[in-house]
């Protein structure tokens, strides 16, 4: 434990996933909310204790159903230290949100835990821990929210063990709406809706969708990215689950949106949008369609596309990291 620090603190970012047609692939890093992690040295082996507070309601305290105590408690595993550790886990992110919470609080709790240690695990290896939290909070094995909370930004998260990270270029002014109904909607749940088994012709036109969004991003075509934000797979199947999501939805595209759905599993809708201004009109649009046709309070934000991922919040402060903060692992190191 040479040269550890007591306390070691992490912010780490809210996320959209999916982003339409890219269902467990795509992700992308919002600018907030997020979740915070502070852990500390205690005595005993292992996570030995965690607090929550903030967004509390609905996120266990248990450590071995807490995402960013199993997060923490796979990089203790991984250092191979004979350490023991206590969480505070501050929720930014409601639960059952559709914005990533378990994925924010895994990869918060991986890295103030590997920070405190002096572990120094490598991008890969954090992507691993926090996914072993995140698969206990949402029941996803999927890399999408993870990935683009430890990275930021836009990624493309491709399947299998290590998932392989790829960061995805936004086009300048490219930025996001992001509606969220008081409602939750549990991303295990909604995962079971959607069975095993979709069509070939579905397929055929999901697959083309997402490559077509990714070389949209990269040829900066803004018709082509507006072309390609639709979701043929999981979209049809939980739009029920969201009252006034295709409300949202419509309301976003006359807004003059490039597109729009849920964010995972929801119940956040986001519309991607050319410039901020742009966001600003369509989150005022959702916001206001979820209080016309579903009654339920709503709400509202914008973020950039290129937001950054976690980061290591200086103790001395306790404000943000800023320009002393440690380097978050790029998509290429993951
Ligand atoms: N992409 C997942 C879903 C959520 O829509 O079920 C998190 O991996």
């Amino acid at each position: 434990m040479g040269g550890s620090a007591r306390r070691a603190h992490a912010h780490a970012p809210a996320t959209l996933s999916n982003l339409g047609c890219g269902f467990d692939v795509l992700g992308l890093a919002l600018e907030a909310p997020g979740d915070e992690v502070v852990a500390s040295i205690a005595s005993g082996r292992g996570v030995v204790a965690v607090g929550v507070t903030g967004e509390e309601a609905g996120v266990p305290g248990d450590p071995t159903r807490n995402s960013a105590a199993l997060a923490a408690q796979a990089v203790i595993d991984r250092s191979g230290l004979d350490a023991g550790v206590e969480i505070l886990l501050r929720k930014g992110i409601p639960f059952a949100s559709g914005l990533g919470g378990s994925a924010a609080s895994a990869v918060a709790g991986a890295l103030a835990t590997d920070e405190l240690l002096g572990s120094r695990l490598d991008g890969g290896a954090l992507l691993e821990c926090a996914l072993q939290g995140e698969l206990s909070g949402s029941g996803s094995e999927a890399a999408d929210n993870v990935a683009a909370s430890l990275t930021g930004g836009l990624v493309l998260a491709l399947p299998g063990r290590p998932p392989v990270v790829v960061r995805l270029p936004a086009p300048a002014g490219l930025a996001v709406a992001v509606a969220r109904p008081h409602l939750e909607v549990e991303t295990r749940v909604a995962r079971e809706l959607l069975g095993a088994e979709i069509t070939l012709a579905a397929g055929v036109r999901q697959w083309g969708n997402t490559a077509g969004l990714v070389a949209g991003l990269f040829r900066e075509e803004w018709e082509l990215i507006a072309r390609c934000l639709r979701d043929e797979v999981a979209e049809p199947v939980r739009a029920g689950l969201v009252p006034g999501f295709r409300e949202a939805k419509a309301a976003a595209l006359r807004a003059g949106s490039l597109g729009a759905g849920l964010s995972g599993s929801g119940p956040a809708v986001f519309a991607l949008c050319r410039g901020r201004n742009a966001a600003e009109c369509a989150a005022d649009a959702m916001q206001k369609a979820f209080g016309e046709h579903s009654g339920l309070g709503c709400d509202a934000f914008v973020s950039a596309a290129d937001a950054p991922g976690a980061r290591i919040v200086p103790e001395s402060t306790g404000a943000l990291a800023g320009d002393d903060a440690r380097t978050p692992p790029r998509a290429s190191q993951l």
